[in-house]
């Protein structure tokens, strides 16, 4: 059969994290690649008793539900939501498949092809998947670690009229970068002015090193305003499990019903019984302590790759610190190309996401991506030993 495959999946790149790894499968690998948390700490006891609670009670968790999601889990969440200063209500939240479909909801309802979206630049790789399936125009604007830069953005603005900007001011994939809030209510403000929706993902909020850090989302700045220009999404990925695969969007009554209908059309609805779940722990599992714990562990685990290649001292490696979120993001000596180098890299048994994946256009190839948060102890010591191998042998060849 010869299939003729759209031309909006044909030409999608496939994802290089994926690529990665399906290379990095070996035992003896050691993967800095994957945004995977830690599993040690995925809270097993609570999620199985909490799936023993509710099928003590029926079977009802096992029944086709709501496409807007379990209600009960939307009521707690906008509790959740509310102590962040968001104050929404069950029917302008949807329960999605992780906040990945979020993305692809969103753009489905606001986009037709060839419409304009921002984005920062380096952005996060799955949404450059979705933005291209959909056929989107993906214009980039310069960012630095404070966030997008205002008056790139406003020409960019002016020039495309988006439909769409995306975000993640806090704690961003791939950089670990906090927008500030002076650039948070600019970007905010000029968006409200010129009618361009803002779609914040807030998957790594909650995971700060400081608990006592506060950074104000993009949706609690604008209820100030009453816009309703920001659609904020986030998950239970990373705070609780990446496979209970439930996140949320929030925002104005109409988008969440348009992207409602989308989802009817994609799934029907997420998993009831995931949901449920998770309803359950809400209930019954101190969750905000776990992330206490999550967050500190995954401080340390900076911490350490940070001394640990601090000891290496790789010529030309340099990175801003991280002040939460799973990544640490790196740029290597001027003029090396990341990806080559992960080539020699895996031959030694360490994996990264070269750095290049994280841009639409004009991608800064001398940087890479390297997760802190599934590795630890010797695992990580001998992946940076392996890594500045790589790096020196890598530089003295070329
Ligand atoms: C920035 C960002 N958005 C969204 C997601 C999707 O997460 P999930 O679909 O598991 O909720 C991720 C996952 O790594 C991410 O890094």
């Amino acid at each position: 059969m010869e299939f003729r495959f759209a031309s909006r999946v044909a030409d999608v790149k496939s994802s290089a994290v994926r690529d990665i790894l399906k290379l990095t499968q070996g035992k003896d690998m050691i993967s800095f690649a994957g945004g995977l948390p830690a599993e040690e700490l995925f809270p097993v006891q609570a999620v199985k008793e909490a799936a023993e609670r509710l099928f003590s009670q029926g079977t009802g968790a096992l029944q086709y539900g709501l496409t807007e999601g379990y209600l009960p889990l939307r009521e707690q969440l906008c509790a959740r939501m509310a102590q962040k200063g968001m104050h929404v209500q069950p029917d302008e939240m949807i329960l999605t498949t992780g906040s990945q479909q979020a993305i692809s909801l969103l753009v489905q309802v606001l986009t037709e092809p060839g419409d304009t979206v921002l984005v920062e630049r380096p952005t996060y790789l799955a949404c450059l998947q979705v933005f291209d399936l959909y056929g989107l125009n993906i214009v980039a604007v310069e960012s630095d670690e404070n966030g997008m830069i205002p008056e790139d953005a406003e020409r960019l603005i002016r020039e495309h009229k988006p439909k769409l900007l995306y975000a993640v001011p806090t704690f961003g994939n791939p950089t670990g970068y906090v927008w500030s809030m002076e650039r948070r209510t600019k970007i905010l403000n000029l968006c409200v002015q010129n009618g361009v929706p803002i779609l914040e993902d807030d998957p790594y909020g909650d995971i700060k090193y400081d608990e006592n850090a506060v950074y104000p989302s993009m949706f609690a700045l604008d209820e100030k305003n009453k816009s309703g220009a920001v659609i904020y999404t986030s998950t239970f990925s990373k705070t609780v499990a990446p496979a209970l695969r439930t996140g949320w969007a929030i925002g104005d009554k109409r988008v969440i019903q348009m992207m409602a209908k989308a989802k009817q059309a994609a799934d029907i609805h997420s998993s009831s019984m995931d949901q449920q779940i998770l309803s359950q722990l809400l209930k019954h599992f101190p969750l905000d302590e776990h992330i206490k714990v999550i967050s500190s562990s995954y401080g340390e685990r900076m911490h350490e790759m940070q001394k640990l290649l601090r000891e290496q001292a790789i010529e030309g490696l340099s990175w801003i610190e991280p002040k939460g979120g799973m990544f640490l993001w790196a740029e290597l000596p001027e003029g090396l190309d990341a990806e080559a180098l992960l080539k020699a890299a895996v031959t030694k048994g360490v994996a990264f996401v070269p750095g290049s994946s994280f841009y639409g256009k004009d991608p800064q190839r001398n940087t890479m991506r390297l997760n802190f948060t599934h590795n630890k102890g010797i695992r990580t010591v001998q992946g940076v030993e392996r890594l500045a191998e790589a790096i020196r042998e890598f530089t003295a060849r070329s």
